[in-house]
């Protein structure tokens, strides 16, 4: 029998515990925990992601705020925005939704963000602090640490002896996932559009991570027998089928066809989706007990 993971219901786990951790950081210290979701632009999809996130914060009990700016936004205009929030003591996590308009220089406003506010995991710091194996100080991106909540409750803390396959390398998902895996004791290979015999190689993975934002790119035939399929991908596509114009989301897994040949397997949507606002809302609490001086709560 295959085990399709409900990534909502573990999801509900993490929000509960963040929930308990956030009343009682403002019933011993005062602190009110404080997220701000800022973006720029009118992307649809972008949008509906940060509306769930500050709806989420709300549910959490934190002071939620969102900052929504114009397409037409300047470098300066968000460079102001984001030290302004750097500096205000209210504000534990600071989220700068991906993509940014073309006009704006993401990288340079990412890097901005304080390290210890950076809910995200990107500043180069906490990148760095992953990737040395300090994932005790830092804030780790909260896809995959959601993945990896998974894969932890699956296979346990200690992965000794199975091959971890990531396909996708970006410092969003793939280069960090990879990063907690190793940690894990995986032995890990990443691989992208550029590697060869793609479907040899996801053959290998006892647990197969797909992030490459292809719709239902991973096959039946590219999975090992038994092995635990994570899929990180959410792709729109037409769905004819429940009438004109009408769409749905797909993973980057061919999820039914998987679903024979995979002992677990996370569905799209319903699976990695809501462990990313639920990490999202971790990392805001990690970050407020630190800046209580308080120990953070371990998800
Ligand atoms: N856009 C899609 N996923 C993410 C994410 O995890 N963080 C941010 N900031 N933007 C995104």
């Amino acid at each position: 029998m295959t085990t399709v993971i409900d990534g909502k219901r573990v999801a509900a786990s993490v929000i509960d515990a963040v929930k308990t951790a956030t009343a009682a950081l403002e019933r011993d210290t005062g602190t009110k925990t404080g997220l701000a979701v800022v973006i720029v632009g009118d992307d649809p999809a972008s949008h509906t992601y940060v509306s769930s996130k500050s709806r989420m914060a709300k549910e959490c009990g934190f002071n939620s705020i969102q900052h929504t700016l114009p397409a037409e936004t300047t470098q300066d205009e968000l460079a102001r925005l984001v030290a302004s929030l750097n500096e205000d003591a209210a504000i534990h996590g600071i989220l700068v939704q991906l993509p940014l308009p073309k006009h704006l220089n993401a990288e340079a406003i990412i890097q901005s963000i304080r390290p210890d506010k950076d809910v995200d995991g990107l500043n180069v710091v906490n990148a760095g602090k992953l990737a040395t194996g300090d994932l005790d100080t830092g804030l780790i991106s909260c896809t995959p640490a959601g993945a990896m909540l998974l894969v932890r409750r699956m296979h346990g803390e200690d992965l000794s002896g199975l091959t971890a396959v990531v396909i996708g390398r970006s410092n969003l998902f793939g280069k960090p996932m990879a990063q907690l895996l190793i940690h894990a004791n995986a032995t890990v290979t990443t691989a992208h559009s550029r590697t060869k015999d793609l479907a040899a190689v996801a053959r290998g993975a006892d647990i197969l991570v797909a992030a490459v934002g292809r719709p239902e790119m991973v096959k039946a035939d590219w999975i090992k027998p038994g092995a635990t399929v994570i899929d990180v991908g959410i792709n729109r596509i037409a769905a004819p089928d429940k009438g004109e114009g009408k769409t749905r989301l797909v993973g980057d897994v061919a999820f039914t066809e998987a679903a024979e040949v995979a002992a677990v397997i996370t569905p799209v949507p319903g699976g990695v989706g809501p462990m990313t606002i639920a990490m999202l809302m971790a990392n805001t609490s990690i970050a407020a007990h630190r800046a209580a001086g308080k120990p953070a709560p371990k998800f």
